[in-house]
């Protein structure tokens, strides 16, 4: 297959990854915490490198469309379509698993959620290990994920074999899942592909409960994505003036809403959705490190990437609802 020389970082990479070591790689929509997919211990590893919960499912990224029908059973017509048209992309399918895949690695679902990343970097790992890699975004559980390798350096850097820098991730939102295993499509996350592209290729898709805390995917809890500052998303007023305390301010292209802001982060001068989607979490992680009292975000387009970023800021503000279960790393920054 690949044949040519790979840098000695990932050569390393690889070899950690074949004797069931964790490598952080980059990927174009957020840094993966990796592991051999097939080893159930090296998979283990992920769990508590994380301190994310054995009910969550990991994805399983491969370096090449033909690589799917080693780890599912069944490759329907619109995955077929899906793969053809997304994939490298930020698009994941969950399809039946076969048999290779470990029950660690899907928390013992009779499906597997599968993608073929973007990035130079990740396919070379991954070709170079010669296996799947199984990874999550390289994040404490529940906190906010990275797009640079700094952001993963200061969650788990203590915590893992080695961080592959590929620089910033440019698309910045994980990726879009879709369930094929019903009749009828499910998206269980909108992500880095719009499903306005995807509807065209195979119709209807339903939508997944977003908000519900038994979700029909493990992972899709209403609360995740969380930085340690409380976040509230501003709906058409500004916030008492006498609540502000140290506040941020996240906005699109520019305030909208008068909030006495120590810090405001612009994620995107002219508006773009894909610009702010890529800037969305290190805006965030910048605005978490300064210690404030309180992250206003303003609301924006639900259209395209607008509405990976608001059902990220959504669940960023919902840690911090009196209902929900704040993560642990919260209690222990
Ligand atoms: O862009 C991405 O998808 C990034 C990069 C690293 O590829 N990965 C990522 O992984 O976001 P993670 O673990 O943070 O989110 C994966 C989500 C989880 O919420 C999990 O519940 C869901 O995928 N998932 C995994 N396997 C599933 C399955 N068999 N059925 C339903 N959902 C599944
Ligand atoms: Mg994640």
């Amino acid at each position: 297959m690949n044949k040519r020389p790979i840098s000695p970082a990932l050569e390393t990479a690889a070899d950690r990854l074949r004797r069931g070591g964790l490598v952080a790689f980059p990927t174009e929509t957020v840094y993966g915490l990796g592991a051999n997919a097939l080893d159930s211990r090296a998979v283990a590893g992920i769990f508590e490198a994380k301190g994310r919960p054995r009910f969550d499912p990991l994805i399983v990224h491969v370096a090449d469309p033909a690589a799917v029908r080693g780890i599912v059973t069944k490759c329907n017509r619109k995955a077929t379509q899906l793969i053809d048209r997304f994939w490298p992309g930020p698009l994941t399918l969950v399809l039946p698993k076969s048999e290779i895949i470990p029950d660690i690695v899907t928390s013992g679902l009779p499906t597997v959620a599968v993608r073929m990343p973007d990035h130079p970097m990740a396919l070379e790992l991954i070709r170079a290990a010669g296996v799947p890699v199984a990874a999550p975004s390289a994040n404490r559980f529940g906190c906010l994920s990275p797009t640079t390798p700094a952001h993963v350096r200061e969650q788990l850097g203590d915590r893992i074999d080695l961080i592959l820098d590929g620089g910033a991730c440019a698309v910045g939102v994980e990726s879009t899942i879709l369930d094929l295993t019903e009749t009828s499509p499910v998206l269980l996350r909108p992500g880095g592909t719009p499903i306005e592209a995807i509807v065209p290729i195979i119709g209807r898709v339903t939508m997944a409960h977003e908000r519900s805390d038994r979700p029909r995917a493990p992972g899709q809890l209403s609360s995740h994505y969380a930085p340690r500052t409380r976040l509230m998303i501003l709906s058409d007023e500004a916030p008492d003036p006498a609540a502000c305390h140290r506040a941020g301010h996240l906005c699109l292209r520019s305030p909208q809403l008068d909030v006495p802001a120590t810090r405001i982060e612009v994620l995107s001068r002219s508006g773009d959705l894909r610009e702010a989607a890529a800037n969305l979490f290190s805006a965030l992680h910048r605005l978490d490190n300064l210690g404030l009292d309180i992250i206003y975000a303003e609301q924006m387009p639900e259209a395209g990437l607008g509405k990976a970023i608001m059902n990220r800021l959504r669940k960023a503000s919902a840690a911090f609802s009196s209902t929900a279960k704040r993560p642990r790393f919260h209690d222990n920054p």
